[in-house]
């Protein structure tokens, strides 16, 4: 979490700064600060959003060629001017620091600071990397060093830009854990957690790996490796073209990303679908040169995922056992981590992450790898991410940049890798035959239009929207491949409008939760007609009889009719395996204008972050 943005040029770089900051926004919103070299260190903070930094920067006339900015996600100490980044060290000379991500040992640094005198003024982890980098500074004397010396000492994770007062003629940039790149512009060099903010300036970008320390000057770089070495080797880093569009990071005609991001789903299915999409069967070197030799030997899925991908793991496992035969568990990834896991010989680990830098998928892919997992597969939605460089296997979802915190179509496009990964799997254990895949593929290429249908549902959801908008709990119910589904759209309902919302596979209603039910709990049912829907009913039927108020979502030929307090929404068609996927649509619309009606901040939830680079 955390976005950091520097740049260094031959005019103000304020307008990049503020304009990088506005695009990394998604990453936290805790405060915001900037800090420029113009007749020594002017800095500038707010618990405000970036807007509000604007109208500081504004009012101040802050300009400089010089700088770092950072918008923050609190981890260490509350959203408060004095937390907020930049941080400082030094008195006669300042150096500043901007950081996204987690110091595990800062206590035991911050002491060792404070018995050489060095005094705090915030309670962040980030400030000790600050007065870190001063004491070792005034061994070294060159701040390049000074960086180098000072990560040898620190634990856990970072993304780290520096300047000094000194010498303003250049910014040092290093990354271990948390994502970071160089953006080599005309006019000058620059430095962000994503490319997304540079693209006001340039699209020539080079990703830094884990243990890279880079110095930019106006008119060069350089970058060496401080992984294994305390002063770095240097290192030639490849500079690739980001194909990033403004029509892809902007809003357009939408009002929010999250409305952009949910209509902008048939096109991103279209799109990480796209090479089966006119094929007539499916090969599976999509996953990679290796796929076809891993999958040979793969007789056991473990999927680990966090949040809103987790979710599109449990819907996989259904998948995976009733088309591909193969056995698979899903785990939570802060979980999986710190359990005595046991390695099952034959299993492929799937991590799903839309993001690729979440720091427990991370974490639980490696400990899989120590626990005697052999092989890997990363479904991912970003082509640089850490997930994709660990992963012996990958597939891209291509839905383009998710903004919106609440995940909307990177949740689908996963669902339509992992039912592509459970054919490809099916075929090779000779579960399918050709006429089967055939009519998956076909089923698969229809998937963009029936999206597009069920869409047209938003009228009938905006309705019920205002009635959910009063009630302060929500029951979400679902049986078989869509009681995950329930659980995504309880997450959605929760995450940004901050209703109560609680799923449970249907069945399990009269064990607990039957005893909440009473005529002001809303309680939404996902009712496909497949062959649980004669049971499904049966547990609606538990509801109504104690006055509970149904909200069923129906396939089009689901034999359900609406009574009094039980409402239908029905969807255009009823598409069998990909039910699952099409029936997440109105519960993320739901979500949506509820949080319309309720007046909260839908792309920017609070105490929410859409990276989430810390444990
Ligand atoms: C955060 C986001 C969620 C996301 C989860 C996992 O909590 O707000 O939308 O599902 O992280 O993120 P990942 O990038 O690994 O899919």
């Amino acid at each position: 979490m955390c976005g950091i943005i520097g740049a260094i040029s031959n005019a103000n770089i304020v307008p990049i700064l503020l304009e990088g900051l506005s695009r990394l926004e998604y990453r936290g919103y805790d405060s915001a600060g900037l800090v420029v070299a113009n007749h020594g260190l002017q800095r500038v903070r707010t618990t405000g959003r970036v807007a509000e930094l604007s109208n500081l920067v504004a009012t101040q006339k802050t300009q400089g060629f010089t700088g770092i900015a950072h918008t923050r996600w609190a981890t260490h100490g509350k959203p408060s001017e004095h937390n907020a980044h930049p941080h400082f060290s030094g008195k006669e000379t300042k150096i500043a620091v901007v950081h996204n991500g987690i110091i595990e040992n800062h206590e035991a640094i911050r002491t060792k600071l404070q018995q050489h005198g060095f005094h705090f003024s915030s309670e962040t982890d980030t400030e000790v990397i600050a007065h870190l980098i001063a004491f070792n500074l005034k061994q070294t004397t060159d701040l390049f060093k000074a960086v180098c010396l000072s990560l040898t000492e620190l634990q856990g994770a970072y993304a780290i830009a520096v300047i000094e007062e000194e010498n303003p003629e250049r910014i040092i940039a290093a990354r271990k854990g948390a994502p970071l790149l160089l953006g080599l512009g005309k006019e000058g060099h620059y430095v962000a957690s994503d490319a997304s903010a540079l693209l006001q300036v340039t699209r020539d970008i080079i990703y830094l790996e884990e243990g890279d320390v880079a110095e930019l000057n106006r008119h060069s770089y350089k970058i060496v490796n401080c992984l294994h070495h305390q002063f770095g080797e240097p290192v030639q880093r490849i500079v690739h073209e980001s194909h990033l569009t403004n029509e892809a990071i902007g809003l357009g005609t939408y009002t929010h990303y999250m409305q952009k991001e949910i209509f902008e789903q048939p096109g991103a299915v279209a799109n990480t679908l796209e090479m089966v999409l006119n094929a007539e069967s499916i090969s599976p070197n999509i996953f990679g040169s290796k796929a076809e030799k891993i999958f040979s030997a793969t007789n056991n899925i473990l999927i680990i995922a966090c949040g809103t991908s987790y979710h599109a793991g449990l819907v996989a496992r259904y998948w995976m056992e009733t088309i591909a035969g193969l056995p698979c568990s899903v785990e939570i990834a802060s979980e999986y981590r710190y359990r005595d896991a046991i390695a099952v010989p034959g299993t492929l680990v799937i991590g799903i992450s839309q993001s690729g830098e979440t720091a427990d998928t991370l974490a639980a892919l490696n400990y899989a790898k120590e626990v005697g997992h052999q092989y890997s597969l990363a479904i991912c939605n970003v082509p640089e991410s850490a997930l994709i460089r660990q992963a012996d296997l990958r597939f891209l979802t291509r839905a383009g940049p998710e903004i919106g915190v609440a995940s909307t179509k990177a949740f689908t496009t996963q669902l339509a890798s992992l039912l592509l990964l459970t054919v490809t799997l099916a075929k090779m254990r000779k579960k399918l035959t050709i006429n089967d895949e055939k009519q998956m593929i076909a089923a698969l290429r229809h998937l963009p239009i029936a999206l597009q249908h069920a869409l047209q549902v938003e009228p009938q959801v905006k309705d019920w929207a205002k009635r959910f908008a009063e009630k302060n709990h929500a029951l979400f119910l679902g049986r078989g491949a869509h009681y995950p589904i329930a659980m995504e759209g309880a997450l959605k309902l929760k995450e940004i409008s901050y209703i109560h919302a609680e799923a449970y596979a249907a069945g399990e209603l009269k064990h607990g939760p039957l005893a909440l039910v009473d005529n002001d709990m809303p309680v939404v049912a996902i009712a496909p007609n497949d062959q649980l829907l004669g049971k499904l009913k049966s547990n609606l039927q538990e509801v109504h009889a104690r006055g509970g108020r149904l909200y069923v979502f129906a396939d089009a030929d689901a034999n359900i009719e609406s009574s009094e307090h039980l409402y239908i929404i029905r969807l255009a068609e009823h598409t069998g395996i990909l039910s699952p996927i099409l029936h997440t649509i109105p519960l993320q619309l739901l979500a949506y204008h509820v949080a319309l009606e309720r007046g909260t901040d839908v792309d920017k939830p609070r105490n929410l972050a859409k990276a989430v680079t810390v444990e």
